[in-house]
């Protein structure tokens, strides 16, 4: 008898598996892309940007040309465009290499024309482009995932559009591989230089250009960096000092995830694990092409030092948040306010966000003012004070650290008044609605 009742759980996971890989299709086939293509529409320049998803050709110019033609007409429609490609390797290749025209590139039909991804470079430059996309196995942040990182994000999907546009910028560099070295001239010169990263690698959340530039390294550079032959592959002997690819794309790897320990540096890592001491020696073998190798062993463990007293700080602050979580402080609490995209205020799980849930980093907009407190502590002055670590910029370090000091007694401090304000005060249902309706959430609503 017993046995018959096997079937039931069978039952349901052969029918709630292929639901859920239906749902997902269903949920990806919208006008956007991603999870929540359902959710929002494409600008015009997201076709530059995501190509694979939304370019569609020009059709103003009407023919098939051959690569000089191109080059003819365009000397007169986009003069720049040309002589960039004049001066790059492509229009005149060593060794009696075939030119490479515009439209080894871009197709020879004008109104069918594409926008090269790394699969059309990888053609002809299979070594980069398999280490490009190889990098997806060793998980996020990855360059090779960063588009659907940012269009898979809740808040990406939720937010005005013109406030995420500069999402898809930035994580583009997933779908173009002239990020680093820019058209037409792609350089291999260019993208050795620091100033090749920074238009991504900046500002609160990853400050990689302010650290590194306040480093001596930074400053060798910018001292001496004019002088230096950046026609040099990125090994050992040939630079004085290190730029960003020198030490996150070593010898010319074409990714940068594989030596990442601390990654993003949201999430406590134990940095002694068998895999990321294998990690630690890599990046102390590197250290090693220029200092000491037990000195910079040394330099690395006061990151994790320094990573590690950040990590007492942010618990101590969940911890404080957690406690009014469970006597229902937080105000307005998860089912009051506007869901994300997916979400609905009724839906089972709902929390409060304290911390790192389902990756959605930034997905801080719409919570109680105290746990946007916690976001700003472990978002921004937090990772202020990882990247100073990392990049060797004690005063990002300083810095970061005291701004956590003063989020954590603000926390403190609020959570007290909270309590002293009462818990009658503050039911759940005396705020209503309002957060669920409004301006800015039906704004978003109806023009994503
Ligand atoms: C007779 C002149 C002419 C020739 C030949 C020509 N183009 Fe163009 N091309 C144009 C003009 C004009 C535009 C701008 C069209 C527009 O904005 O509607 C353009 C636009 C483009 C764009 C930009 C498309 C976009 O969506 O932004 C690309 C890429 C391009 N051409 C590539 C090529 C390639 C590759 C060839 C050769 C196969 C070629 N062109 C030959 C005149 C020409
Ligand atoms: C090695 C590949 C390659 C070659 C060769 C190449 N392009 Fe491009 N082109 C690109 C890439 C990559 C982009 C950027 C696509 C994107 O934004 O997603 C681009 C973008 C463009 C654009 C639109 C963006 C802009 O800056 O205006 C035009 C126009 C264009 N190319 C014209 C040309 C012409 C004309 C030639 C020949 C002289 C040429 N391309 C040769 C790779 C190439
Ligand atoms: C049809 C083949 C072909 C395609 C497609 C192609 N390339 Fe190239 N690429 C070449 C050749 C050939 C050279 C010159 C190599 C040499 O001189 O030894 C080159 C050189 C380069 C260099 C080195 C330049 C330097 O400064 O040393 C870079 C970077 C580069 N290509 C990037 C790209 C990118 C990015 C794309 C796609 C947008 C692309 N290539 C598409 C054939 C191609
Ligand atoms: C066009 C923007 C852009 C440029 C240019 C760019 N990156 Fe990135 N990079 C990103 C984005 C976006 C991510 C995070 C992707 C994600 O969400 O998974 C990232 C992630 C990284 C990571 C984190 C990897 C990890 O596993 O933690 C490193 C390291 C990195 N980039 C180094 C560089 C270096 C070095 C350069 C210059 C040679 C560079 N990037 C140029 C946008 C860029
Ligand atoms: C200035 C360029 C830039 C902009 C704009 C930008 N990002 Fe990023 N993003 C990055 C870089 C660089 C990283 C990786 C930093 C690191 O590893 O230290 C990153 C990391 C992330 C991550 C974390 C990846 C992970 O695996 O945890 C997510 C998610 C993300 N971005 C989503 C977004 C969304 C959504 C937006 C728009 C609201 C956005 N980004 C805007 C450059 C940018
Ligand atoms: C994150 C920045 C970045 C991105 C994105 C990037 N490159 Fe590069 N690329 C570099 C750096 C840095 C070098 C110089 C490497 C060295 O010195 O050994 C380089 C060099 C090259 C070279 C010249 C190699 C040589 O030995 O001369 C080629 C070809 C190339 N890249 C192709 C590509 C292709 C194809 C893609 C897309 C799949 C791509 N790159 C994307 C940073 C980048
Ligand atoms: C001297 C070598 C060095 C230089 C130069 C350097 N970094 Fe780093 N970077 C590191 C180290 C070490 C870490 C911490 C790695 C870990 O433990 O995860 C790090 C961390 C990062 C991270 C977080 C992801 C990761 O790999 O852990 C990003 C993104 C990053 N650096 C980007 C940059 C950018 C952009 C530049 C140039 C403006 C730069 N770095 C210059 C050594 C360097
Ligand atoms: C290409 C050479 C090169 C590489 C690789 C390199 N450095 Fe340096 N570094 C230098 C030079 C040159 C200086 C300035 C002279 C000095 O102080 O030793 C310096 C200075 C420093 C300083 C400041 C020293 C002080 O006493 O104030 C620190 C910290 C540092 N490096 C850490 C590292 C770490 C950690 C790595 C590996 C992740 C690394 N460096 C990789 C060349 C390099």
């Amino acid at each position: 008898m017993r046995t018959s009742y096997v079937w039931i759980p069978l039952l349901i996971a052969a029918i709630a598996v292929p639901l859920g890989f239906y749902y997902v299709d269903w949920s990806k086939s919208g006008e956007g892309a991603g999870l929540y293509s359902r959710d929002w529409s494409p600008e015009a320049i997201f076709a530059y940007w995501n190509p694979d998803e939304f370019y569609k050709s020009v059709e103003s110019v009407v023919g098939e040309f051959s690569g000089e033609q191109c080059v003819e007409c365009h000397q007169a429609v986009t003069p720049g465009v040309v002589n960039d490609w004049r001066k790059s390797g492509h229009s005149k290749p060593a060794n009696n290499q075939a030119v490479v025209y515009c439209s080894d590139c871009h197709g020879n039909n004008h109104e069918d024309l594409h926008l090269p991804t790394p699969d059309v470079c990888g053609t002809c430059h299979n070594v980069q482009h398999d280490q490009f996309t190889d990098e997806k196995r060793y998980g996020f942040p990855s360059h090779s995932l960063a588009l659907e990182r940012a269009m898979d994000a809740k808040h990406f999907a939720d937010k005005p559009k013109a406030e995420v546009t500069a999402c898809v910028q930035c994580h583009s560099v997933a779908s173009k591989c002239d990020s680093c070295h820019t058209r037409h001239v792609f350089s291999a010169a260019e993208a050795r230089r620091p100033e090749a990263c920074i238009t991504c690698h900046s500002g609160p959340p990853h400050p990689d250009d302010e650290t590194y530039f306040h480093s001596k390294h930074g400053q060798l550079y910018l001292a001496e960096g004019e002088n230096w032959d950046w026609s040099k592959p990125l090994s050992k002997g040939n630079y004085p000092a290190p730029t960003c690819a020198y030490c996150h794309m070593d010898n010319g790897k074409h990714q940068v995830a594989d030596k990442a320990i601390w990654k993003f540096g949201l999430k406590q890592v134990n940095p002694l694990t068998s895999g990321n001491q294998i990690r630690r020696k890599q990046w102390v073998e590197l250290c090693g092409d220029c200092h000491e190798k037990d000195w910079s062993a040394e330099q690395l463990r006061q990151l994790d030092a320094e990573r590690k007293l950040s990590w007492s700080k942010l618990y101590e602050a969940e911890a404080v948040l957690k406690d009014l979580r469970s006597e229902k402080l937080m105000q307005p609490s998860a089912k009051q306010r506007p869901p994300y995209p997916g979400d609905s205020p009724d839906a089972f799980l709902q929390y409060q966000r304290i911390g790192f849930f389902e990756g959605q980093a930034s997905a801080f907009y719409n919570v109680s003012p105290i746990e946007r407190d916690y976001f700003e502590m472990w978002y921004f002055d937090n990772l202020k004070s990882y990247k100073g670590a990392a990049h060797g910029d004690a005063s990002f370090v300083d810095e970061g650290q005291a701004a956590m000091d003063a989020s954590l007694e603000t926390i403190k401090r609020n959570a007290e008044r909270l309590r002293s304000a009462g818990e009658g005060k503050l039911d759940k249902d005396t705020e209503g609605n309002i957060w669920l309706e409004g301006e800015y959430t039906e704004y978003n609503r109806d023009h994503n």
